[in-house]
């Protein structure tokens, strides 16, 4: 478990039996009636509820929250509005359920209760509800506070949510899968979040090490000797620039005896300078999240080996840092990926593409049925969909629609891009097979994916670039500034659901 983690309970408590500092309750727009068991808590406490909402003219829009004080057992009854009902959504139940914690727990309270019934429509299970509920609990709650050591705010922590329902199910799957996302996308927010001068290659090749310990994963990392003696020279050259020397780091796990496994591919940049093509202020801050798709791919794995997924994954994750120093790689130089393509380069910040071709050509070598990776590969994946979504290219139909599918069950939104033949053209090269960037600039993403398709060999291939999603700006719903643990929901649903 990642540090501070609120624990999330079912209780079939009554809300009269409940004695925590505050009830939180969903209310759809325009159907501000109590019934049931919030009519008898209502007549049970002097009609405060009813009262209040005449008074307060509470509509139940999305995202409308009022707070009424009841007595001293339950302190606080939040009303929460949840937009009209048959526009309501997992999405929308997310956020409302994420937001509203932030707020309590800025209000230092501790310990809440959520009413289920309210916060579903007739559509919804109360499994899924349950699940939903959890997950968002965890995400909106993370923090990230490490190296705050004066700000009070930051000690602010919800220590127990109780979700009440009157249903006999014991949700036992539910709160597990829930706890264990929300501890991998906890874990994946604090890789990110950790700064480059600590979790820099050795760090995140020990951490990989621990983490494979913790949870019995056979585990390889292969160091800068290995790395030049099996030909990776792509990974070789961008880790040449730093101290802080070049590692792969291999992860499998086995639950599906003799079956072909699948291969998880993340790009793990401890920090991106650009290299010789250096990054100008203000586009160099927060290049720590260059290592996004790593540490996505190693908690996934981890999630895979706590719920025993019938499958077997194996994660690869190259990690360098790009730097310049005397021995850095340069422009005009061609280098020599795994698989014997040559790359000559053009740019030395397009270094994803670089390390991933030796990451991938290695995945492929394995035989795995299927590769999938997960990248923050391009600053144009901004200007495709901005901070909203993830764009992903495929050379598989059945891979993008499993992933599509994945995607609505998440709640994590990708989008597909072509990979149409033309694009081969821009990044030819008049001196190696290949180029690293095509200089015209344009489809930034789609050239990314172009380039990495030369690595695959002929095995169906799905590519996420979390260039843009990796971080987040704002702190709304699910979202805490910083590294936003992006894709790992997405592909453990990917992986749960795999066939
Ligand atoms: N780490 C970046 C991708 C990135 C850039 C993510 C900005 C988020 C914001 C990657 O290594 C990179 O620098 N890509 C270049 C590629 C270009 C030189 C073709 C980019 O997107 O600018
Ligand atoms: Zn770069």
């Amino acid at each position: 478990m990642a540090k501070n983690t609120v624990s999330v309970k079912v209780t079939k408590d009554g809300l009269n039996k409940i004695k925590d500092n505050a009830i939180v309750i969903g209310f759809f727009k325009d159907k501000i009636n109590l019934s049931g068991e919030l009519k008898k808590f209502d007549n049970e406490n002097e009609n405060i509820l009813s009262s209040y909402i005449k008074d307060m003219q509470f509509k139940g829009d999305k995202g409308e929250t009022k707070n009424i004080y009841v007595n001293k057992k339950v302190k606080t009854v939040v009303l929460v509005g949840l937009g009209e009902e048959d526009k309501f959504n997992f999405e929308i139940l997310s956020n409302a359920v994420a937001e509203t914690s932030k707020k309590l727990r800025d209000s230092s309270i501790e310990t809440f209760s959520i009413l289920l019934s309210s916060f579903r429509n007739s559509k919804m299970k109360e499994e899924d509800a349950v699940e939903k509920i959890s997950i968002s609990l965890f995400l909106g709650l993370y923090k990230f506070a490490d190296y705050k050591t004066k700000d009070k705010e930051n000690k602010k922590y919800v220590k127990e949510i109780k979700i009440l329902t009157d249903s006999n199910k014991s949700f036992e799957n539910q709160l597990k899968f829930a706890s264990a996302v929300g501890d991998a996308v906890a874990k994946t927010r604090d890789l990110v979040n950790t700064p480059p001068n600590i979790a820099n290659t050795a760090y995140v090749a020990g951490y990989v090490k621990e983490l494979a310990k913790n949870s019995n994963l056979k585990c390889t990392v292969f160091d800068e000797k290995q790395i030049d003696g099996m030909k990776m020279g792509c990974l070789s050259a961008v880790g040449r620039g730093s101290v802080n020397r070049p590692k792969l780091a291999v992860l499998e796990y086995a639950g599906a005896g003799r079956e072909k496994p699948i291969a998880l591919v993340g790009k793990g940049v401890t920090f991106d300078t650009g290299g010789y093509n250096l990054k100008p202020y203000p586009y160099i801050l927060n290049m720590k999240d260059d290592l996004g798709g790593a540490a996505a791919s190693i908690h996934i794995i981890e999630v895979c080996a706590k719920l025993k997924l019938p499958i077997n994954l194996i994660v690869v994750t190259p990690l360098c840092e790009n730097m310049i120093d005397a021995d850095a790689f340069r422009p005009d130089d061609v280098l020599t990926a795994f698989n014997g393509v040559t790359v000559e380069i053009k740019n030395t910040d397009a270094e994803g593409r670089l390390i991933l071709a030796d990451a991938l050509s290695y995945a492929a070598s394995l035989k795995p049925v299927a590769i999938v990776d997960i990248a923050s590969l391009t600053g144009a994946s901004m200007v495709v969909l901005g901070p909203i979504g993830t764009p992903i290219i495929s050379t598989d139909e059945k891979l993008t629609e499993k992933l599509k599918e994945a995607s609505k069950k998440s709640l994590e939104r990708i989008w597909e891009l072509p990979l149409w033949p033309e694009y081969d053209d821009s990044i030819k090269s008049d001196v190696a097979d290949i180029k690293n960037i095509s200089e015209e600039g344009d489809a930034g993403v789609i050239i990314g994916a172009a380039f990495l398709k030369n690595f695959v060999d002929e095995i169906p291939w799905l590519h996420i670039d979390i260039g843009t999603t990796v971080w987040s700006k704002v702190d709304k719903g699910i979202l805490t500034k910083g590294g936003t643990g992006a894709s790992v929901r997405l592909m453990v649903e990917f992986l749960r659901e795999w066939k």
